[in-house]
């Protein structure tokens, strides 16, 4: 066991990228990061954690914020519940602690937003703890370097790859190590393409041994993703002003602001628009253009959103949202696109 921890921090020294969080142990920073790199990859979320911490250099000034400001920040990287806990935990550690981290397991899972991949990265990181932190680069490792063939995405194979990351952690640098798993699965030990003619663990690696390293990890089949067909208004008054609306349904970007919204059970063409759903006063008015002018298909984790933008040209009604002022509001990635794709 312990080869692989020692080669594994030896080729961490060498090959780490430099990142802005790695450079103190400051549970703000890795916490911040950590939450953002759940979501997406180190090249795409630098930029987020970069922005953010210079708009909120410490907790309190995080703290202080709002869920407007947040989540505009948040804007593209999707989960925006997320972003909203952070605020939260960021008001919790301020009031009850002072500004200053828990460094004890229990007391980091209760903070909103924080489970045990979080909380075990700060322990491990910044407090020097022996917690294994596993994420989807550690399963992959893991699961091809001892050739694990119990599916990842399965509850009860936690456990195993729980078991096998605490048994691998070095003790004296459980912060390197768990650092230096995920960073090695993300530049080395990759889902396509991994490079192991020139890995320094292939000599052990039974799925390498065995040549199955494209077999591992081993997923189960996922459910096929639910389809919503959103139809979004979108209305210009003479003035070319328009309306969005603060999102409050529990289901998906809730505190973002979006056009108005009908959702539908199929696909829909401008008459069915017109005729069969209860459409807001302002759309139902004489002399009003109606027409198709963006679609396009998002796709979330567990949903794929096909999603139809329509003008209402020429609403006789006054709306109180310039073009320009939209972008300062949270948006939605989608209609991000939709408006910069827009030409009027
Ligand atoms: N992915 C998530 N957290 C990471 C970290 N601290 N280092 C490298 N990759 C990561």
């Amino acid at each position: 066991m312990d080869k692989f921890s020692e080669k594994l921090l030896d080729w961490y020294k060498i090959n780490k990228r430099q990142l802005p969080w790695r450079n103190s142990n400051n549970p703000y920073y890795v916490w911040i990061s950590e939450i953002i790199l759940q979501q997406t990859k180190v090249s795409t979320g630098l930029k987020y954690f970069n922005t953010f911490v210079s708009k909120y250099p410490t907790i309190f000034d995080l703290s202080k914020s709002t869920e407007e400001e947040v989540l505009l920040i948040w804007q593209g990287l999707g989960y925006y519940s997320r972003a909203i806990n952070i605020l939260k935990t960021a008001k919790v550690v301020t009031n009850k602690y002072d500004g200053i981290f828990p460094n004890v397991y229990n007391d980091l899972i209760k903070l909103p937003g924080i489970g045990d991949y979080t909380a075990s990265a700060i322990l491990s990181i910044c407090f020097n703890k022996p917690y294994p932190v596993i994420d989807g680069n550690v399963y992959r490792v893991l699961s091809r370097y001892f050739d694990v063939n119990q599916p990842i995405n399965k509850h009860a194979s936690k456990k195993i790859f729980h078991d096998l990351a605490k048994s691998t952690l070095d003790l004296k640098n459980p912060g390197d190590y768990n650092e230096a798993l995920m960073e090695f699965g993300a530049l080395n030990c990759k889902p396509l393409k991994p490079l192991c003619h020139t890995c320094v663990l292939n000599e052990k690696c039974l799925s390498f041994k065995k040549n199955i390293v494209s077999l591992r990890p081993v997923k189960v089949q996922k459910k096929q993703k639910k389809v919503r067909f959103f139809n979004y208004l979108v209305p210009f008054d003479l003035e070319n002003n328009t309306i969005i609306i603060k999102r409050e349904d529990n289901d998906i970007w809730k505190g973002l602001y979006e056009f108005p919204l009908i959702e539908t059970s199929k696909t829909l063409n401008s008459d069915d628009l017109i005729y069969m759903y209860s459409l807001p006063s302002w759309a139902k008015q004489d002399g009003i253009f109606i027409s198709k002018i963006y679609e396009k298909t998002h796709y979330l984790t567990h949903q794929e959103l096909r999603t139809v933008f329509w003008l209402f040209k020429n609403v006789n009604h006054k709306f109180n949202f310039s073009l320009n002022s939209l972008r300062n509001y949270p948006l939605p990635k989608i209609i991000v696109d939709f408006l910069d794709n827009l030409v009027l």
